[in-house]
């Protein structure tokens, strides 16, 4: 019991500490001339959809959750967003080259199609991003419209 006890204390020592190692949560100031919804023009619909589903780890524009502010979930998090924006941000759109945008384009009507985007995680603790069949269907007839007619 003794040792349950001193496990149970250092857990919550370890829990502790790990609170001052905070993630870093400022937002890169947003380019419209390289920002996707605006160099695109995309309807409001598309944007409503793109925000609430996608934004968070494909943009720059990231609103952070609640559970964003406890270690070691934060952690968690931040490493999403990283790898999210590495993939793809929508926030530097113009920056890419043609190959990239079709690329990601194709991918990103694939991951819809297949329901592996948004990360299911996230949908959990997200009811906008639980996107219905119409709404997919909504994000893949753009962007298929935008690869069929080459205006990445
Ligand atoms: C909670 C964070 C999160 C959200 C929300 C999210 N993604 Fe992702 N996305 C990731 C991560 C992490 C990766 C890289 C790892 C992977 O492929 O699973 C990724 C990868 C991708 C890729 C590249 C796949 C590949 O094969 O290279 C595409 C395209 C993509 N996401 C599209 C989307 C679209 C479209 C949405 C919205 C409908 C979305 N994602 C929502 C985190 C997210």
């Amino acid at each position: 019991m003794k040792t349950f006890k001193k496990v149970v204390f250092w857990i919550f020592v370890s829990f502790a500490i790990i609170q001052f190692i905070p993630i870093d949560k400022t937002n890169k100031p947003i380019d419209k001339s390289v920002n996707f919804i605006d160099v695109k023009k995309s309807p409001s619909k598309v944007v409503t959809l793109l925000k609430n589903a996608c934004y968070d780890c494909h943009s720059n524009e990231t609103v952070y959750p609640e559970y964003a502010y406890i270690a070691p979930f934060s952690w968690s998090v931040k490493d999403h967003i990283n790898e999210g924006r590495e993939h793809l941000n929508f926030s530097v759109w113009n920056s890419y080259n043609k190959d990239l945008k079709e690329s990601m384009l194709s991918k990103a009507v694939q991951t819809l199609k297949d329901k592996s985007m948004p990360l299911p995680a996230y949908i959990v603790y997200h009811d906008d991003a639980n996107l219905s069949e119409a709404e997919r269907t909504v994000l893949v007839k753009y962007f298929e419209e935008i690869l069929k007619t080459k205006s990445y």
